[in-house]
């Protein structure tokens, strides 16, 4: 089934990227979120990848209350917004640069009771993991993070660095260059992979990967 969760999608890709703020409808919440290309670039504008994967969660065949999740190159937070509302307890991360813009976006957009389920917190992939311990995550999240091939090597890292045996990593990812293939045969070598949903208007693929002595279970 196609999704096709929000109403902007007769605009141009890149129109949309340029509108001052983005009005999203998760979990029963009005979200929305302010986007700034002009001034912070990639890691302030909402991608269709995190759109995707929100649509994926709140269908429900992922059960995230009481769960505890991070999410990896949160950019304006969307994704950890909607899964705090959603029931997590969620730790959004991104480098330092794109904070403080982060920060804002989760704030005004969770109720203050549901504040302390998020925090946000640098994590630049490949660096300062030992302030993240391996097993403490249920869910490792992340959209539209697999398209630099320098980071490739550091990303990775990083999965297996948060990752125990019962963490679920589900990646949202448009796969645009054949170099992006290759961070899902490095994945592979650590992780069983497989692909659980497709969205073919968006061209969106959600892959779900979990560590290899877990293989029977995907
Ligand atoms: C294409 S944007 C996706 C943002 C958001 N997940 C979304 O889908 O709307 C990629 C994000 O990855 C982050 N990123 C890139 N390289 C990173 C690195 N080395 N460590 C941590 N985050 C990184 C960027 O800051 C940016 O927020």
């Amino acid at each position: 089934m196609a999704l096709v969760p929000y109403d902007e999608t007769h605009l141009g890709g890149m129109q949309k990227l340029h509108k001052p703020s983005s009005v999203f409808s998760f979990a029963n919440h009005t979200i929305q979120i302010k986007q700034n290309w002009k001034q912070f670039g990639v890691a302030a504008v909402v991608w269709d990848a995190a759109v995707v994967l929100c649509t994926y969660l709140e269908m429900g065949d992922v059960d995230l209350r009481g769960r505890s999740v991070i999410e990896l190159g949160a950019g304006t937070g969307l994704l950890g917004i909607v899964a705090a509302l959603l029931g997590a307890q969620v730790t959004i991360t991104d480098r330092e640069a794109a904070l403080a813009f982060l920060k804002s976006n989760v704030q005004a957009n969770l109720p203050t009771d549901l504040q302390p389920r998020a925090e946000v917190k640098e994590l630049t992939w490949g660096q300062n993991l030992a302030s993240f311990s391996t097993g403490e995550y249920d869910f490792i999240l992340g959209a539209d993070i697999v398209y630099l091939e320098e980071t490739f090597a550091d990303l990775l890292q990083t999965l297996d660095h948060l990752s125990a045996d019962h963490t679920v990593i589900l990646l949202s990812c448009r796969l645009r260059y054949e170099r992006d293939q290759n961070f899902l045969t490095m994945l592979k070598g650590i992780f069983s992979v497989r692909e659980v949903h497709y969205d073919p208007g968006n061209d969106i693929h959600i892959f779900k990967a979990q560590r290899n002595n877990r293989k029977g279970e995907l």
